[in-house]
């Protein structure tokens, strides 16, 4: 929740305090604004808010405040992200043929906790594991085992999130092992470079929809397909946040993007077919139907006055 609704909760009866909108709407353009700058209303986001307005009377999704990080939030998840960078490049640096892809989980647990983080993954929603390391055909959520062990020509997905002080940062790399297929280098290849098209797009007063397309038509061009179930999020404050970002969406739809926003380009791409299967003994571990390579890439992006800024990768 945003500093607004903490501060003005008080003054308001608790049906009008559920909606951080509503607290808004009654501060006086004299008060103290929303963001927590200490900056009257009127000099700090009075105009701001109300060109969202604006966008949303024309039938626009726009952000509420709630999922906008103030300053000091970035910062503090800006510290979690210098974590998370800094574990998959320690795994950049590690991975290698014959290594089971527990051992990456140890890692990643491991350097965790020696900064005095936690890795998200664990007990996320009963997952058991600290990251997730999805080889070849899966798509995501690959469980870290003893039994799988890296081999020359497998690209494997590491999925790395951390909490640090309670604040989130999630992104994720691929990485080709040993010998890999002209081919399956080119799917690695062109899915990094989908997140960075869709990246041109993260913009203030875009939309999240210019940014699915780009990923999209990217990807598409090159001969691949997209899941269509799982995509990116909102994340800082929590693990999975507001809005969700697909990859099936129009440029000029979905939400508006404004300064402040945080959320994650995190497209699932497929050789094949863009059908997913769900692994039913655990019911996490997702793999393409057709049993073709999936690659995935996973930054993390701050939306900025002027552009964006990408806090992890
Ligand atoms: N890191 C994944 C993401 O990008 C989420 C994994 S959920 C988990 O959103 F439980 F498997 F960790
Ligand atoms: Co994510």
């Amino acid at each position: 929740m945003s500093n607004t609704s903490k501060n003005h909760d008080a003054f308001l009866c608790p049906e009008m305090a559920k909606h951080s909108e509503e607290v808004v709407r009654h501060l006086s353009r004299n008060d103290a604004c929303w963001c927590g700058s200490g900056k009257k209303y009127k000099t700090c986001h009075a105009a701001f808010d109300d060109k969202i307005k604006k966008i949303a009377l024309t039938g626009k999704i726009t952000p509420d405040h709630s999922i906008l990080k103030t300053p000091e939030q970035v910062e503090k998840i800006r510290e979690s992200c210098k974590i998370n960078v800094a574990i998959l490049d320690r795994i950049e640096k590690e991975i290698h043929e014959g290594m089971p892809t527990s051992e990456i989980d140890r890692i990643v647990y491991d350097m965790s906790i020696e900064a005095g983080a936690i890795p998200a993954p664990l007990n996320y929603e009963g997952y058991p594991y600290s990251v997730c390391t999805s080889v070849n055909e899966q798509v995501c959520h690959g469980f870290p085992s003893d039994k799988v062990i890296l081999k020359s020509g497998d690209i494997v997905n590491v999925d790395c999130s951390t909490i640090l002080n309670g604040f989130f940062s999630d992104s994720s790399r691929m990485f080709c092992i040993g010998e890999v297929s002209e081919e399956k280098q080119r799917l690695v290849k062109i899915t990094r470079e989908a997140c960075y098209e869709g990246l041109k797009y993260a913009k203030p007063w875009g939309f999240l929809g210019d940014v699915g397309q780009a990923v999209h038509d990217y990807c598409y061009d090159n001969g691949y397909s997209i899941v269509r179930e799982i995509g990116g999020h909102g994340v800082g404050l929590e693990f999975h946040e507001d809005p969700w970002v697909g990859y099936h969406s129009k440029k000029g739809t979905e939400m508006l993007l404004v300064p402040g926003m945080i959320f994650t380009i995190e497209p699932m791409v497929n050789m094949g077919k863009e059908d997913i299967v769900t692994d039913k003994s655990n019911g996490w571990e997702v793999s393409t139907k057709d049993g073709m390579p999936s690659a995935q890439w996973e930054i993390m992006v701050l939306i900025t006055e002027d552009g964006n800024e990408v806090l992890c990768w």
